[in-house]
């Protein structure tokens, strides 16, 4: 069985999917831990009810990066995780997690990359920007993380139509859902191999 770890910041619907799908056996996986930089994420209490380990790791405690870089490193080493998933992470991943998970480090975006991503393109930013462009749809996309945000190579994704109604609250909570299903269904394709992730 593959060993996730799981990065989040807030809410965790998306690690909630995760951990459903390993409990439900529809992703062959287990979650071994679950990192916040944000102690009063909704994610890391929902994590401690489950009983799956957690680390607050933050600037806060970690005042200098290299030294929060090598922290997180060392937390997902000593669980032995295979995966590294970023379910909401709102902060950059730093040069030794990005070398010692290369190729193993997978985010979640609510549009369809490379349009409405980059720097300052989360949360609700993401569906206003989509409303303001006119698009006729949006979508969900699931890369692998480099050193910028929202750049790494494409693994897979979904549109979602855009509803001439839509608000972003609206546009948002549809593309949700459709994330919780994308997610869990790429990772266990990574898992199972119809996903190939970059080995070098
Ligand atoms: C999701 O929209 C995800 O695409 C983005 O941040 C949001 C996190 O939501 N990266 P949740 O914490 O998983 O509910």
């Amino acid at each position: 069985m593959k060993k996730l770890g799981i990065l989040v910041s807030g809410r965790g619907s998306n690690m909630a999917a995760i951990v459903d799908a390993c409990e439900q056996g529809t992703v062959s996986a287990t979650v071994e831990l679950v990192i916040s930089n944000n102690k009063d994420s909704m994610a890391l209490c929902l994590a401690q009810e489950k009983n799956i380990k957690t680390a607050h790791l933050s600037s806060s405690i970690y005042p200098d990066a290299d030294a929060l870089d090598s922290a997180m490193c060392d937390a997902l080493t000593a669980s032995k995780v295979d995966l590294v998933l970023l379910a909401g992470f709102m902060k950059k991943i730093g040069p030794k997690m990005l070398a010692r998970y290369k190729g193993r480090i997978i985010n979640i975006h609510p549009s369809l990359l490379p349009k409405h991503g980059g720097q300052g393109m989360f949360g609700i930013n993401v569906h206003r920007a989509v409303l303001d462009s006119g698009d006729k749809e949006s979508g969900v996309t699931i890369h692998l993380v480099d050193d910028e945000y929202d750049e790494g190579a494409i693994l897979a994704q979904r549109a979602v139509v855009v509803k001439p109604e839509d608000s972003p609250e609206s546009l948002a909570a549809r593309v949700l859902k459709v994330e919780h299903l994308l997610f869990t269904e790429t990772i266990q394709k990574i898992i199972d191999g119809s996903i190939i992730l970059p080995t070098d």
